[in-house]
């Protein structure tokens, strides 16, 4: 049994999931009428036959025939599965289908609600959603663990993580108690069928018989991911509506494992089902990395080889694996942030127009990206681990003084590495990463460095080295949200003096307004069925097939990592690795 299999009232086919039509856009739940509870051809010809003559007449066509070419082919192991068709408000005003809220519930379940992710983050975000008022009208949240806990005691510990972020006037208070009346809780065994059986009887109270769509947010380490997947999906998914579930990484160890998770998974879910988050594609400035790109003629022309010299993605936080050394041991920095966050900004950076703004053409581009970067080779890599320090009478830990991490650890706490792109626009570009934990500040920023100028016509005030005067283009994802180019300019007065100065785009002097957290954007898009920010299984596929191999030279080979001082500027060996390919790190550019 899959999750959510129901069979359309009037008609014997099931109604595949997969991509629904016009589903590229926001599709927000709906109660479809009977009338287009049919084949997908029916779909594909009543909405192109509505669709003639109004503006949305491509999209719709196209979307529709995508729809009828891709439903029907995903099917769990189990049987079919039916998810509602979803559309984006304008295909279904054209197709007449209602979205009035009346109709529907969105039910969200974080299972594991105890845990650190659901208190510091989901609640929040979800309470965020509320307070600007981007949730459905009818939801309910229900907390799932182990744990006994009434109602009232997880209201009042999730009430302690929640901030007023948006609505810092008085009603925020009261905005806070009408979110915490809507959050229950559930105690159950993570694989017991009858526990979650228990919660669908408690989620079918609260949805009244309306239309019910359920969101499973699975915040527990992911060797139970399959056993919440199975017993969700055989007693709890919905029988009327879709049923979508977010995991987190990790994704597996390495390529096997991830494949085996999603083994596992699609045992009781389709792709189109599965919402896998990569939080850094939910931050502000990455969304933004494709707008900057792509709408600006100044940009996109340079984007290639003939004009830029190197990209620099860079990952530093101020604080070690403190608390968290039992999980990190296992993994180390290569997989908790390089697999994942830097390699899912490269392959945003570095990918092609894509078709459209549709998902599946974004992620068709990105994957492209992914499989085109050469093997890594371990000579291109660095790593390193951090040692105690002691500054100013304090004295930091080792990585290896945490109890919970074996004397003898070779788990690197910092990585960089050089990657290249074997395609016609990246080539011989280097692609630098570096990601640290325990240095000497935090920040996430990209750093693409342009070429001199042919000619020179400055030397006298450049001098020879030409890399000096070449123009930088920085988005810092965080903290402080900022974009900035450096120019060279002239210094005011008489002589010809030259400078450089950055033209800056900073956010919080740009735009007052606070940035969502990256989780609220995930969720209220895994809400709407917008899957542009997720992470599709053969993108994670041919991420594992890139680091797989080098994770296992590391360790078969057991090589030392290179230890740093905490809350320094990481190993010596990263400035050497960039120095093989001509480059310095923008971060210890002098100006900064
Ligand atoms: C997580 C990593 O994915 O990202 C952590 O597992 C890291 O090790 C965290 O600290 C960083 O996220 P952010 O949003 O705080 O930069």
């Amino acid at each position: 049994m899959a999750f959510s299999s129901p069979k359309c009232p009037h008609s014997s086919s099931h109604f595949a999931p997969s991509r629904a039509p016009c589903g590229n856009l926001r599709d927000r739940a709906f109660a479809a009428p009977a009338s287009l509870q049919s084949s997908p051809k029916h779909l594909l010809t009543r909405l192109t036959s509505q669709c003639k003559g109004r503006d949305f007449t491509a999209v719709c066509r196209q979307e529709a025939a995508t729809a009828s070419t891709t439903t029907a082919k995903e099917t769990t192991p189990n049987g079919g599965l039916l998810t509602i068709p979803s559309s984006s408000k304008a295909c279904r005003d054209i197709a007449g289908i209602s979205t009035r809220e009346e109709e529907y519930t969105v039910s969200i379940t974080v299972v594991g609600a105890s845990g650190d992710l659901a208190k510091k983050k989901i609640f929040p975000a979800l309470f965020a959603l509320y307070d600007e008022g981007s949730l459905p009208k009818h939801f309910t949240i229900f907390g799932y663990a182990r744990s006994k806990m009434t109602d009232a005691e997880l209201r009042n510990m999730v009430s302690k993580t929640l901030t007023c972020r948006l609505d810092k006037r008085e009603n925020c208070g009261e905005k806070m108690d009408q979110f915490l009346k809507r959050c229950f809780y559930h105690s159950g065994q993570y694989n017991s069928e009858q526990n979650f059986a228990d919660l669908d009887k408690k989620l079918k109270e609260h949805e009244g018989g309306k239309l019910s769509n359920r969101i499973f947010y699975l915040s527990i380490p992911p060797n139970i991911f399959i056993d919440v997947v199975k017993c969700a999906s055989k007693s709890a998914s919905s029988t009327n509506g879709w049923t979508r579930v977010i995991v987190e990484k990790p994704f597996g160890r390495d390529y096997e494992s991830s494949a085996a998770l999603t083994r596992g998974l699609k045992e009781y879910l389709v792709e189109d089902q599965i919402f896998r988050i990569d939080h850094y594609l939910g931050k502000e400035l990455v969304e933004n990395l494709s707008v900057l790109r792509f709408s600006n003629l100044v940009f996109e022309p340079l984007w290639s080889r003939q004009y830029i010299r190197n990209v620099q993605l860079i990952f530093s936080e101020e604080f070690g694996t403190e608390g968290r050394g039992g999980y990190f041991d296992n993994y180390g920095i290569i997989r908790d942030v390089m697999q994942n966050h830097l390699l899912q900004i490269l392959a945003l950076f570095a990918m092609e127009t894509p078709a459209s703004l549709d998902a599946e053409d974004i992620r068709n581009e990105k994957v492209k990206v992914i499989r085109s970067i050469k093997p890594l080779q371990l000579e291109n890599v660095v790593i390193g681990q951090y040692k105690s320090h002691k500054k100013r009478g304090i004295t930091y830990p080792a990585y290896t003084d945490d109890r919970t991490v074996p004397s003898d650890s070779l788990t690197p706490t910092f990585a960089a590495a050089a990657l290249f792109i074997d395609n016609a626009r990246w080539d011989g570009v280097p692609f630098l990463m570096k990601a640290g934990k325990a240095l000497h500040t935090r920040r996430a920023e990209i750093r693409v460095q342009f070429r001199h100028v042919p000619g020179n016509l400055y030397k006298r005030s450049f001098g020879t080295d030409l890399d000096r005067a070449t123009n930088e283009l920085v988005i810092r994802v965080q903290p402080d949200e900022a974009i900035y180019l450096r120019i060279n300019n002239k210094i005011p007065g008489l002589g010809m003096r030259l400078d450089h100065s950055d033209l800056n785009l900073h956010y919080a002097a740009r735009y007052p307004k606070e940035i969502p957290d990256a989780y609220e954007r995930l969720l209220l898009d895994a809400i709407e069925g917008e899957r542009r920010l997720f992470i599709r299984s053969d993108e994670l596929d041919s991420a594992w097939e890139l680091f797989t191999p080098l994770l296992k030279e590391l360790e078969e080979k057991k090589v030392a990592p290179e230890l740093y001082p905490y809350g320094s500027r990481g190993p010596v060996g990263a400035h050497y690795l960039a120095a093989k390919y001509n480059v310095r790190w923008g971060d210890t550019n002098a100006l900064e």
